[in-house]
């Protein structure tokens, strides 16, 4: 095992993340996929990104460093959170924030294409674009709400009796989110990354930021459901979802 200061670069991007959360923050800037790709290793994906990993371990290890000095720890380890605790936590931070914040970008959508819908094409696309996320993500919360969850906060409550949930539910849910992965990759790519120096008014400026900011939202909450839910509950491999 090849271990160089605190992190291990045959370590997958799903348990540094989980062990640490600080360090999403390097894995958002870099664009390594710590949630659908949670499975691949530091070094396997550095290569596949053609990133130096020396230069990435140095820079994971800093916000070890920074994270230490806030203790007590800038953000809690789930890992360590009750089945309960941690279902509670993935409705009230992620899923209200994307009911809250999924209608809201729709109607900035909207009036950016009003005001230039007919100078570029590109935003009746992206409007369809984000409406196929919205649709998915409204079905799949609800879903996780109405069944995986309690399903889940069962088998919490019941964990000496080592029942878990069946492989077929478990591969759907990490299906549903690789969907929900590739169509967020698909609105980057057709915002330009959500650069905002290319915003043609406040509006545009405002939709792109709030992308940009949902999309890292969704990063986090499908790693903490692929990378910390599942595996307590009968996923263990986190083997590509
Ligand atoms: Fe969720
Ligand atoms: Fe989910």
């Amino acid at each position: 095992m090849r271990r160089r200061g605190t992190i291990d670069e045959d370590a997958t991007l799903g348990e540094l993340a989980s062990e640490r959360p600080a360090r999403m923050r390097v894995f958002e800037r870099l664009r390594l996929d710590y949630c659908c790709g949670g499975a691949s290793t530091l070094q396997d994906a550095c290569r596949e990104r053609g990133l130096e990993v020396g230069a990435v371990r140095a820079q994971l290890e800093a916000v070890d460093r920074d994270d230490v000095l806030l203790e007590p720890a800038s953000e809690r380890d789930w890992r360590r959170a009750t089945i309960d605790e941690l279902c509670d936590h993935i409705v009230s931070t992620h899923h209200d924030y994307l009911r809250q914040e999924m209608p809201r970008i729709s109607d900035l959508l909207a009036r950016v294409v009003r005001a230039h819908g007919a100078d570029c094409l590109d935003f009746e696309i992206i409007e369809r674009a984000f409406a196929s996320l919205r649709a998915d993500l409204d079905a799949h919360i609800d879903e996780e709400e109405r069944l995986l969850f309690p399903a889940c906060r069962a088998l919490g409550r019941d964990g000496e009796t080592g029942d878990e949930l069946d492989q077929g539910t478990v591969g759907r849910q990490r299906d549903e989110h690789e969907a929900v992965g590739r169509k967020l990759t698909a609105l980057r790519a057709l915002t330009g990354g959500y650069d905002t120096s290319r915003a043609l008014c406040s509006t545009h400026r405002a939709l792109l930021e709030s992308l940009r900011l949902m999309e890292a939202d969704l990063h986090r909450h499908i790693h903490e459901e692929n990378n910390v839910l599942l595996p307590r509950v009968g996923g263990r491999s986190t083997q590509t979802m």
